[in-house]
């Protein structure tokens, strides 16, 4: 759909944005039947995001369009749903036109690819921040009617533990990865406010099959809720929208009401499904080494013992950082 935009001083400047084909049914619940037939590209395919989740797009009737800067493999498909064709390219998010290319007919962007954990800041910033902006501006220059970002918990992974964030307060990143995180969110908005482009940036907790460590009690997303999360990022009416994926954990640390008003339902708890007493997370400083000189680098700034740590646990240490600093 082409159609007309304002700029701020009033000029009418051309916008090509497709009228987005997603949709809630009567009441206001994800209907994945409405995927059905609807095509999606989907960035950094080969992940582990991105084989389960197209697997499960796959069963729901969407064509896919996968895309990584690694080989693809192709979606598994259980035999149960239809089957529907997937195209498979190799493409770094470096590069724009190819991007744009791949995305003309979509219906959509599911963006998953990118570095998915802290690195050295220049990595991250050309990877993640002008990766993100590359997908964007594909997405308007192909008239995709949507893109679903794939946002991250560690965004607000500084705010204490004994705090409940939820998508309105201000980002507190707990290393680089989160600041690129941030400036992702930002992209998505402003192509949502300027461009018209709807945007649904998912804040996701720690996807896995099973929590793993005492942090995931608070941050698990169960894979089932994460199909959940996106769909309901691809199927909702909300024009532009963040909000947490996370499963229904009773020790959660997020709001989940912004996911609620797009439809994201979670049904796990990692308290219910977790086998006995869980580990602390790889990393994590103990209160005796905290006060040594060793200790000090996995502390979070200002903390004295007995305090409520960062949300982020050990990503949040200064050591975390430092460590993947190359430049
Ligand atoms: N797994 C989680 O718990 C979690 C939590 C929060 C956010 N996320 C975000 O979700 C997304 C997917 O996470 P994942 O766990 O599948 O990560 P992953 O590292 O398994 O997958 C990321 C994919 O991106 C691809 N990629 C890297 N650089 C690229 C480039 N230059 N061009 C194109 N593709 C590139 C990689 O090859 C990889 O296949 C990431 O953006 C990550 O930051 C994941």
């Amino acid at each position: 759909m082409s159609g007309q935009a304002e700029t701020e001083a009033g000029v009418a400047v051309a916008v090509a944005v497709a009228p987005y084909r997603g949709g809630m049914n009567d009441h206001a619940e994800p209907d994945p039947a409405r995927l059905r037939g609807a095509r999606w590209a989907v960035t950094g395919a080969a992940g582990r995001i991105g084989v389960h989740l197209r697997s499960a797009l796959h069963e729901l009737g969407v064509e896919l369009v996968s895309t990584d800067v690694v080989e693809v493999p192709p979606a598994a498909h259980a035999g149960t749903g239809p089957t529907t064709p997937e195209r498979r390219e190799v493409v770094d998010v470096a590069d724009l036109e190819a991007l744009a290319g791949l995305f003309a007919g979509c219906d959509g962007v599911v963006h998953l690819g990118g570095l998915s954990d802290e690195a050295d800041f220049h990595d991250l910033a050309a990877v993640n921040v002008v990766g993100t902006y590359h997908v964007l501006e594909a997405a308007r220059r192909a008239g995709v009617g949507r893109v679903v970002f794939a946002s991250s918990n560690r965004l607000t992974g500084s705010y204490d533990t004994d705090t409940t964030v939820d998508v309105g307060m201000p980002p507190r990143p707990d290393g680089f990865y989160g600041v690129s995180k941030v400036a992702g969110e930002a992209l998505c908005r402003l192509y949502s406010d300027k461009f018209g482009l709807s945007t649904i940036s998912v804040r996701i907790g720690s996807w896995g099959e099973a929590p793993e460590d005492s942090r995931h009690l608070h941050t698990w997303l169960s894979r089932p809720d994460g199909v959940r999360a996106f769909v309901a990022a691809m199927t909702t009416d909300v024009h532009v929208a963040v909000f947490y994926a996370v499963s229904a954990n009773s020790e959660g640390w997020w709001d989940l009401a912004a996911g609620e008003a797009v439809g994201f339902r979670p049904q796990d708890d990692a308290s219910a499904v977790a086998d006995g007493p869980l580990p602390e997370p790889a990393g994590t400083v103990s209160p005796e080494a905290e006060g040594s000189a060793e200790g000090s680098a996995g502390m979070s700034a200002g903390r004295s013992a007995g305090q409520a740590g960062p949300q982020g646990g050990p990503f949040a240490s200064s050591a975390f950082s430092l460590d993947r600093m190359t430049r």
